[in-house]
C-alpha cells in the first residue's frame, strides 16, 4: 500500500469508532443548483463548488479506509437539462478528471466510471480513459463515478447480454441466477453499497443503482451537496453505525452471529 499523502487528518467529531464502517458508500450528490441560487449565483457555480466537496469526501473515505465510494454525477435523465448547463457540467467533469488524477495516483485510489460514455465528447472520453488507465493498479480504494448512468439502463443492458448468451446456447434459461444477473451489471466488480447518502432534501433514488441498493441503508439529508462537508459525512457514518442490518432475519439472529 502506498503512503497516504495529501490526505488531511481532520478532527473526527464525536464518532463512535466502535461502530461498523460501511465498506461501500454510494452518494447521490444533489442540490448544486439550489445551493447556487441561494447564494444569488448561476446554477453552474453550484456544480463548480460541488467539485470541492467531492475532493474532501474522497480524501475522507480514503482516510477512514472505506474501500469503495460511488458517486452519481450525471444521470441518463440529466440530458434533458438546458444545453448550456450540460456543457458546463461536461467541461467541469473533463477538467476535474484531469486535475484530480494526481490525487488519485498519490493516494492509491483506482478510478472507475460506469454508464454509457459514448454520448460524451471525445475529449471527456479520452480524459476518463487516461485516468482510469493510470490508476488501474491502485488498490487502497475504488472511486466509481456514474456518468450517463441509470439503474434501468444497467438492468436492461444486463438482460440483453444474458439473452444473447441464451440465444446462442451458451447459457440455459434455468441458469439465470441472481449471481448471473449481478455479473452482467456494470457494477459486477463492486460489492453492493452498504450506505447510500442523498443530499439536497429529496427522498428518492432517481434511477441510481436500482438492483444494487436492495439491502443498502439509506441516509437522506437536506444539506445541499456543496455544503456536505466532513462533519456532515461523519453524521451519516455515525447514523449507519447505529443501525442493525437484518437482511430478512430477526434481530436476535443477528446478535447471535455478531
Ligand atoms: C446535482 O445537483 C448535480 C446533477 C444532477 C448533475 P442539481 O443540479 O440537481 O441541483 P438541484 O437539485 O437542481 O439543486
Ligand atoms: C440525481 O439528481 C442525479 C444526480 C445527482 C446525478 P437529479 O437532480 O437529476 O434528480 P431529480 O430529477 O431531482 O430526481
Ligand atoms: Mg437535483
Amino acid at each position: 500500500m502506498k503512503e497516504l499523502s495529501s490526505v488531511s487528518s481532520p478532527v473526527i467529531p464525536d464518532r463512535n469508532l466502535q461502530g461498523a464502517l460501511p465498506h461501500h458508500v454510494a452518494v447521490i450528490m444533489d442540490g448544486n443548483g439550489r445551493w447556487a441560487m441561494q447564494q444569488g449565483l448561476p446554477r453552474t457555480a453550484g456544480h463548480k463548488k460541488g467539485v470541492d466537496a467531492v475532493r474532501e469526501i474522497v480524501k475522507h473515505c480514503r482516510h477512514h479506509g472505506i474501500g469503495y465510494l460511488t458517486l452519481f454525477a450525471f444521470s441518463n435523465e440529466n440530458w434533458s437539462r438546458p444545453q448550456q448547463e450540460i456543457r458546463v457540467l461536461t467541461d467541469l467533469l473533463c477538467a476535474s478528471i484531469d486535475t484530480e488524477a494526481r490525487l488519485l495516483i498519490d493516494n492509491d485510489i483506482k478510478l472507475s466510471v460506469i454508464g454509457d460514455l459514448t454520448r460524451f465528447t471525445e475529449s471527456l472520453q479520452a480524459s476518463i480513459e487516461s485516468t482510469c488507465r493510470q490508476t488501474r493498479n491502485n488498490r487502497s480504494m475504488t472511486l466509481t463515478i456514474a456518468l450517463n448512468y441509470g439503474g434501468q439502463w444497467d438492468i436492461y443492458n444486463a438482460c440483453q447480454a444474458i439473452a444473447k448468451k441464451v440465444e446462442c446456447g451458451e447459457l440455459g434459461a434455468a441458469e439465470i441466477t441472481h449471481r448471473v444477473i449481478q455479473s452482467h451489471l456494470c457494477t459486477h466488480d463492486l460489492p453492493d453499497p452498504d450506505l447510500l447518502i442523498r443530499t439536497g432534501g429529496e427522498i428518492r433514488i432517481s434511477n441510481f443503482l436500482l438492483w444494487q441498493l436492495a439491502y443498502t441503508e439509506l441516509f437522506f439529508t437536506d444539506t445541499y451537496w456543496p455544503d456536505f462537508d466532513i462533519g456532515r459525512f461523519e453524521i451519516a457514518l455515525n447514523d449507519y453505525a447505529e443501525r442493525q442490518r437484518r437482511f430478512g432475519n430477526i434481530g436476535r439472529q443477528i446478535k447471535e452471529t455478531a
